[in-house]
This record gives structure tokens, C-alpha cells and sequence, in this order.
């Protein structure tokens, strides 16, 4: 029989909510320590700990089945999957942040300033249906540091609780996107017996929730 294979966060904001998802499914399998994939003893499936960035592309060449993601990589990232299920964690939203000293009123007032992000697509969009012309400088990650070493006068990054900003100098200024946790599948895959069975299984806890 086939095995099938779901892509979670290997660690950061989306990891714990997924493990404790899948838990409830009643799946048994050992959270990540070293082993990037982790075999369930009782359902013929594998977990599969990425970083969080490149799992619509495994979803979308098939290399995984199913994956967990924010809606945000999802769009960045441009890929075809599925939506197959909202999962109402992870909830937090993208957002251009400026330095607390800088007075700003306007977007407009970007223009021709350089904004630090890990989403220059989504970023890109956003600027350019508004007119704005920006130069945004793509990073991988603490995207919130790069003011306060000069190397930008603006970021575009998640704000969940907003502490990093904080903790960082930083003011929420304009909202890009909202985003939440999602379980996407490959396209066609969600008529898959063992895929049909997996979302039944999910569908069941997040109703037990409501
Ligand atoms: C996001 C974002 C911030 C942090 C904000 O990272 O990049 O660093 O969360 O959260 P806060 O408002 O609660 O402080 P994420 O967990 O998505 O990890 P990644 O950037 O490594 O993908
Ligand atoms: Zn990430
Ligand atoms: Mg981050």
C-alpha cells in the first residue's frame, strides 16, 4: 500500500500547532529532534519537517502529498496546489514596519526608499497596484535588524504578536496581507483514498474545537 506523505514546519510559529493537529488525528509518530522525517506507526504516513519556505514546492511536485503552511508562503511562493482545508492557527499578518523614530504619514511616502523583506513578491505586487516605486532588498531572514544596521529605511515581514517589531525598535505601519495556516494537497490528490481519509480525520478535530 501506499504511503502517503504531509510536510510540516520543522520549527518556528506553524510547527507546534501542526504536531498537536496531527496528534489529535490520532496519529502516532515522534515530534522532530534530528530526523528529518518521521515514520506513523499507525496509518500509512510519513512527517516530513521542512522549513517552512520550500514546502508548496514540495507539494506541487509531488515530492510530498499534503503540507501545513501560511497562506503567505503559499502566495510568495506562486505555485499550484490546492486549499484543501483553512486550519485557524497560526494567524498573523504581513506588514510594512518602519523604524519608531520615523514619521510617516503616507505610503506614497516610500517611494523611492529601500524596504528589507523575505516576500519581495507579494511585496512587489502590493507596491505596484499603489504606484509606489520602492527598492526592495530580499533577505531570508531577521529582515527586522536590517534598519537599525542601515541596510534599509522600511521591512515587510509576519507580525503575530508584534514582539519582534517591538523588541526591534519597529512600528507596524500598513498592512499587505492576512494569513493563516492551511493544509494544501497536490492538485488531484484530494481524491486520493488515504488523502480523503486524512482530511476526514482533520475536519473532525477542528469541528470537536468550534
Ligand atoms: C515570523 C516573522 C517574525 C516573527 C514575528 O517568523 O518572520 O520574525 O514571526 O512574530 P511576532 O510578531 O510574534 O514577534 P516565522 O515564525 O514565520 O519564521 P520564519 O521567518 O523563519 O519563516
Ligand atoms: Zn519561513
Ligand atoms: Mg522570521
Amino acid at each position: 500500500m501506499k504511503t502517503l506523505k504531509i510536510a510540516i514546519q520543522k520549527s518556528g510559529r506553524l510547527n507546534e500547532k501542526s504536531v498537536e493537529l496531527l496528534k489529535n488525528c490520532g496519529l502516532n509518530f515522534e515530534n522532530y529532534k534530528s530526523s528529518l522525517i518521521s515514520p506513523v506507526s499507525n496509518f500509512p504516513l510519513e512527517i516530513l519537517f521542512l522549513r517552512d519556505d520550500d514546502i508548496p514546492e514540495y507539494v506541487q511536485d509531488g515530492i510530498a502529498d499534503l503540507g501545513i503552511v501560511g497562506e503567505n508562503v503559499i502566495e510568495e511562493t506562486e505555485v499550484e496546489v490546492s486549499y484543501l482545508q483553512r486550519l485557524g492557527f497560526g494567524k498573523c499578518s504581513l506588514k510594512i514596519a518602519v523604524p519608531n523614530t520615523y514619521d510617516i504619514k503616507d505610503l506614497s511616502e516610500l517611494d523611492g526608499k529601500s524596504i528589507a523583506t523575505t516576500y519581495p513578491a507579494i511585496l512587489g505586487k502590493f507596491l505596484k497596484e499603489r504606484g509606489i516605486q520602492a527598492d526592495i532588498r530580499t533577505i531570508s531572514g531577521s529582515v527586522e535588524i536590517s534598519p537599525g544596521l542601515g541596510l534599509s529605511d522600511a521591512i515587510c515581514d509576519l507580525v503575530s504578536t508584534g514582539g519582534t517589531l517591538k523588541s526591534n525598535g519597529l512600528k507596524p505601519f500598513a498592512d499587505v496581507m492576512s494569513s493563516e495556516a492551511v493544509l494544501i494537497g497536490r492538485v488531484g490528490s484530494e481524491n486520493e483514498e488515504l488523502v480523503k481519509e486524512l482530511i476526514q480525520r482533520i475536519q473532525s478535530v477542528l469541528r470537536a474545537k468550534e
